[in-house]
């Protein structure tokens, strides 16, 4: 093998797809996907790619340092793409103890590992951060995040992500250590855990419940398809400049009342339902405490410096996602039973 390479957080919903796309990319690479399995991590994501010759999938949690260190001695990994992390905001508002450990902690432990590992010797060797857009804070109507935008990140999630963000930059002023971050925006596709609202949405247009949109729906996303970011973190893990950070989005703004109301459209013709039978299932609910109003990405310099842009318009990215889970009711089925309930009474029905 050529190069032995460590994906953290492979069986979530973006590093399945970066696992998959690197696994068939890459023969000659051997791709060790290490996550917890928490309840947001499944392997039924990565099926597919599960018995390549170069691919091996190790159960661990990164806020275990001695287990880490065990890991990092037994691979001696070329490089790192870190994924693993808790997701969710409204999760982290309910608790966010579990964002601390697994965002920051989990986090130093990669970048201590590294560090030992590789010595001084860091050619050929390189950590990938992967964080999101969230840091930057929230935008009014005008302007865009850029890579120089000052962090005020505003809710537990984002806090933990900002502080790895200045951790990563810093073992690199520091120590040297080669590393590289991005900063993405809100990602749509399969496989995605239905706690976040574009799964959430199809979930419930399919049972006809209710579909619940924070405050007035007038908060502003900037979607983009998760192919399209696996393809953009391939590109910037070869390609990207050492100690630079890239900023990655879909230009493509949607208030969510306009979103949910094109998904009912699209579920209505795939359903071969009446017009506005899914829009019938709208229901405002309260709002998410501290919610960001506008996330919008600048990505002119992945552009200009990586030739990267988003492959597909919103809604045919929207009506693939639409597909996907309609035909894999049994995934959905799958991650919506057992805890997916309590979750799902805690955070909606006490309203
Ligand atoms: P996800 O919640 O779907 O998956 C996270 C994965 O990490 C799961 O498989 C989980 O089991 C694993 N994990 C959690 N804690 C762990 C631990 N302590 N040790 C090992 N594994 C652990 O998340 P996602 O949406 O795929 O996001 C992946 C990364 O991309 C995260 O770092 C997130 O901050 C970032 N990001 C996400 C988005 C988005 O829209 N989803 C946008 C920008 C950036
Ligand atoms: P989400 O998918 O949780 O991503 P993030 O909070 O990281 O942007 O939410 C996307 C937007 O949708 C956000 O403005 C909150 C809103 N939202 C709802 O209106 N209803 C819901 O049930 C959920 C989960 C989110």
């Amino acid at each position: 093998m050529k190069k032995t390479i460590l994906i953290t957080g492979g069986a979530g919903f973006i590093g399945s797809h970066v696992v998959r796309l690197f696994v068939q990319k890459y023969p000659d690479y051997l791709i060790v996907n290490l996550d917890k399995l928490t309840y947001a991590g499944n392997l039924l994501n990565i099926t597919d790619i599960e018995d390549s010759p170069n691919y091996v999938f190790e159960k661990g949690d990164i806020v275990d340092e001695a287990y880490i260190e065990c890991l990092f001695e037994k691979y001696r990994f070329d490089g790192i793409i870190h994924l693993a992390a808790e997701s969710h905001v409204d999760r982290s508002i309910s608790n966010p103890n579990e964002f601390i450990f697994t965002n920051i902690i989990g986090t130093v432990n990669l970048l201590n590992a590294a560090r030992k590992q590789w010595k001084e010797d860091f050619e050929n060797k390189l950590l990938y951060f992967i964080s999101t857009d969230e840091v930057y804070g929230s935008l009014g109507n005008e302007g865009f995040f850029t890579e120089s935008t000052a962090y005020s990140p505003r809710s537990p999630y984002s806090a933990s992500k900002a502080s790895a963000d200045h951790l990563v930059r810093a073992f690199y002023h520091t120590y040297k250590l080669p590393v590289v971050l991005s900063n993405c925006s809100n990602n749509y596709g399969s496989y995605q855990f239905p706690e976040k609202l574009i799964p959430l949405a199809i979930h419930n247009i399919k049972n006809m419940k209710a579909v619940p949109v924070y405050g007035k729906g007038e908060n502003i996303r900037d979607w983009l398809y998760v192919v399209d970011h696996a393809k953009a973190i391939d590109l910037i893990f070869h390609k990207g400049i050492t100690g630079e950070t890239y900023n990655i989005g879909g230009n493509n703004e949607w208030k969510n009342i306009d979103l949910i109301m094109l998904l009912c459209k699209l579920m209505d013709k795939h359903l071969n339902r009446k017009d506005g039978t899914s829009e019938s299932l709208i229901t405002f609910v309260k709002d998410r405490a501290g919610h960001d109003m506008r996330y919008a990405i600048d990505a002119s310099k992945i552009k200009t410096e990586l030739n990267w842009e988003p492959s597909l318009q919103f809604e045919q990215g929207l009506n693939l996602t639409v597909e996907w889970y309609l035909n894999n009711e049994p995934w959905l089925d799958n991650v919506t039973s057992g805890a997916y309930q309590s979750y799902y009474e805690q955070q909606y029905i006490k309203r």
